[in-house]
């Protein structure tokens, strides 16, 4: 009987967990579930045995990756798989998963939430500014990107996007007007909505000589990854530009500086909860559990970011 783990420092909903658990009894597996653990070494000890995985935003390390002896799948429920050892996954012949899409929603209705939120002057009774008329840079249209899009478009945004990796025709017909660099995106629109990976190319690619072709009363919404900013000309910028601020689903190191200097300039989230939805843990809980079967049972391994 093949065991799986689900690691999850940051819990799915109990909907999704049942779900996911509905899916591994009909097929014969045994669960562990290991949640709101609070030490990297409780994860080492619970991957010894087991034959699959599912985690969050919890860090597949290659300690974590070697002390699973027993491991063939490993998948994220979620988008960005820049939390698992990719190469220590492959050194090991572990088949690394991500479930693209599935909590894309959630990501992008916080995305505009949170646009609205700082809009209003965070609900302190000023009066604030609408995003109706106001134009909207999309930085990589993918799953979430497309949604954040289709939203605003309700909102009576302009909508713009920059994305080297999708077709302009495939962008274009969803009515949105597509740039050809994220120089030409940060210049033409107030708001920028981030929605690139984190990789050796991203990283602190989001800097001071982007951010300051923006236009006036700036507005800079990270439901990304942190990574992707330079924070030190991030700081430069907020120090010099009074007008901008920035919204960010994931707290930047340097929190505690813009808190300290910038009040009413940015917000951002406790914990990263763009995709801490009921809806979002299920369709990406079922995924994984779906896709750990179908690979154990049929060798399927559609989905795979480790080939
Ligand atoms: C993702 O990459 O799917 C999101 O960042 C969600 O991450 P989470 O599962 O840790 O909330």
């Amino acid at each position: 009987m093949p065991k799986v783990l689900v690691a999850t420092e940051k819990p799915f909903a109990p909907a999704a967990v049942e779900q996911i658990k509905n899916v591994f009894d009909k097929a014969g597996y045994e669960l562990t579930l290991l949640e709101k653990y609070s030490d990297a070494s409780e994860l080492l000890a619970a991957v010894a045995d087991v034959d699959a995985m599912i985690i969050r935003s919890d860090k597949a390390t290659k300690e974590v990756l070697n002390a699973a002896k027993q491991l063939k799948v490993i998948v994220r429920a979620g988008a960005g798989y820049d939390n698992i050892d990719l190469a220590a996954a492959s050194a090991n012949g572990v088949v690394a998963m991500n479930t693209p899409g599935q909590n894309s929603n959630a990501v992008a209705e916080l995305a505009l939430g949170m646009m609205v939120f700082m809009a209003r002057n965070q609900y302190n009774g000023k009066a604030g500014t609408e995003l109706r008329g106001k134009k909207l840079g999309i930085h990589a249209y993918g799953h979430v990107g497309k949604l954040v899009g289709d939203i605003a478009r309700g909102f009576g945004m302009e909508i713009f996007a920059f994305d080297p990796f999708i077709p302009k025709e495939a962008i274009e017909k969803d009515s949105v007007t597509v740039v050809n660099s994220a120089e030409a995106l940060y210049e033409t629109c107030q708001y920028i909505s981030l929605h690139i990976p984190a990789n050796d190319k991203t990283k602190k690619s989001i800097n001071f000589e982007l951010l300051s072709k923006m236009p006036k009363n700036a507005v800079l919404v990270n439901t990304a990854r942190k990574e992707v900013i330079d924070e030190e000309d991030l700081l430069k910028l907020m120090a010099e530009r009074e007008d901008f601020t920035y919204i960010s689903d994931i707290a930047p190191d340097c929190k505690e500086e813009i808190a300290e200097k910038h009040e009413g300039r940015f917000f951002f989230t406790p914990k990263k909860m763009g995709a801490q939805t009921a809806e979002a843990n299920i369709n990406a809980g079922i995924a994984a559990a779906t896709q750990i079967v179908n690979f154990l049972e049929k060798g399927d391994t559609t989905f795979q970011v480790n080939k």
